[in-house]
This record gives structure tokens, C-alpha cells and sequence, in this order.
């Protein structure tokens, strides 16, 4: 299980500290969310503000790239401490460049899908991926409502990864929370990017521990409780 707070909910204020928070929470990866006010309407920040934090956590850096041209972005991302960066599906023909690209920079591979999108637009890459990162709200903002129509998503995800044997992450993003964890661990997600949930709690070392132990609790280990294979 990888429990991953979002520094999009962080203070931006006191960002060295925030991330200084956010690494001795007990967390696995901290997740980074870039958005480019284009295929996203709204701005975050870009590889100077990730590069000025870096210095202050042994964190895993998951980049998420909510951007029309991630070509631009993966050099600049790879230098400023990525260990992972996440394109988009929706990008369509330019996908399998863009994936080839972040492996030759020498960082994980990942690949999100927005609720809109078929998962059957993310099929033809699962071999050479390392994390699916299956977006459980319409990405730009923070702070909104979990879409439970897209846990059917996580359990096709779950069942591909079985049949073809594979072992890339399936990751959740966006409006997890205590609740939603336990849906999505249920449907065979195993890791948990949380961002309003987890910086709003008085000890996010509590929120994590609480986060890993229902994602455990509910997580489709045995045969008998695995997720059904979903109708999409
Ligand atoms: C949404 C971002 C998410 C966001 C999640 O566009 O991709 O990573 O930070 O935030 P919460 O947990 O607040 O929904
Ligand atoms: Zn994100």
C-alpha cells in the first residue's frame, strides 16, 4: 500500500515545511500535481518550486502532469528530483513517445486517465507502465467530491494487471478520504494520493497510519475477495 499526500492542499505559504511534514508522516511517495491553466484551468507551480523542495524529504516525487505539452516539462521535472512522472492518456497518439521519453530519462512511468475516458484508452500500455494513476475527480482542484462511477475502472485495472501478470501500481486521486480509501482499496487499488484530507489533519502521521490500515483492511488479497469483473 503507498500512501501519498498531494502538496496541492499544502500551505503554499510555508511550503519547505509542509513538505518537511508531509516526509515524516510515515507517507510513501508525495505527490506533486503540475497543471498548466490549459489542459487544466488552473496553474500549480512548475520545477523551480519542485527543485527548492526537494532538499527537504527522502520522499518519493510523483509528478503528476496535467499539461498539454509534457514534452516541454519532462527534462526540467527529471532534473528538479522526479522519481516518477505521470502523462496523460487523453494526450492520445503522442502517449507512447511521451512514456518512451520519461523511461529514457531514467524515472518511473506513470499514466493517469480522467473520469471521462474509457480505461480502454490505457490498455494498449499497461506493459510498459509502472503506475496507473486512475483520477477519481475532474483534475484541476482540490477539495472536491470523490466520483464513485469510476471504482469499475480500478477493478478492469485490477483484473488486466492478474490476467496479463503484471505489477504496476493502481493509484486513486482525488477526494480520498477515510471513506473513499476503503471503495477503493475494495476495488483492488493499492495506492492513495490524498491531498485536502490528509494536510487538513491536525497529525497527518495519524491520518496515514489510519489511511494504510483501512486501505490493508479492505484490500482484495484472498481469491474469494477479489473485485467482480466490472462491465465497462
Ligand atoms: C486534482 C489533483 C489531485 C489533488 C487531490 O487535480 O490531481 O492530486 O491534489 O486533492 P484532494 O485530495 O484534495 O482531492
Ligand atoms: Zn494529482
Amino acid at each position: 500500500m503507498i500512501i501519498a499526500p498531494s502538496l496541492l492542499a499544502a500551505d503554499f505559504g510555508y511550503l519547505a515545511r509542509e513538505t518537511k511534514r508531509a516526509s515524516a508522516s510515515g507517507a510513501d511517495w508525495l505527490h506533486l500535481d503540475i497543471m498548466d491553466g490549459h489542459f487544466v484551468q488552473n496553474i500549480s507551480f512548475g520545477p523551480s518550486v519542485v527543485a527548492t523542495v526537494r532538499p527537504y524529504s527522502k520522499l518519493f516525487f510523483d509528478i503528476h502532469l496535467m499539461c498539454s505539452k509534457p514534452e516541454i516539462l519532462l527534462e526540467p521535472f527529471a532534473k528538479a528530483g522526479a522519481a516518477q512522472m505521470n502523462i496523460h492518456v487523453e494526450l492520445g497518439d503522442r502517449v507512447p513517445d511521451l512514456l518512451w521519453k520519461v523511461r529514457s530519462l531514467g524515472k518511473k512511468v506513470g499514466l493517469a486517465i480522467n473520469p471521462p475516458t474509457s480505461i480502454s484508452h490505457v490498455q494498449p500500455y499497461l506493459e510498459r507502465i509502472d503506475s496507473l494513476l486512475i483520477m477519481t475527480v475532474n483534475p484541476g482542484f482540490g477539495g472536491q467530491a470523490f466520483i464513485y462511477e469510476t471504482l469499475p475502472k480500478i477493478e478492469q485495472a485490477w483484473h488486466w494487471r492478474a490476467q496479463k501478470n503484471l505489477n504496476f501500481n493502481i493509484g486513486v486521486d482525488g477526494g480520498v478520504d477515510f471513506k473513499t480509501v476503503a471503495d477503493c482499496a475494495h476495488a483492488g487499488a493499492d495506492t492513495f494520493i490524498a491531498g485536502t484530507h490528509l494536510f487538513n489533519l491536525r497529525s497527518m502521521k495519524a491520518g496515514v497510519k489510519k489511511m494504510r490500515k483501512i486501505a490493508q483492511e479492505n484490500a482484495p488479497i484472498f481469491e474469494a475477495s477479489a473485485p467482480p469483473v466490472p462491465t465497462v
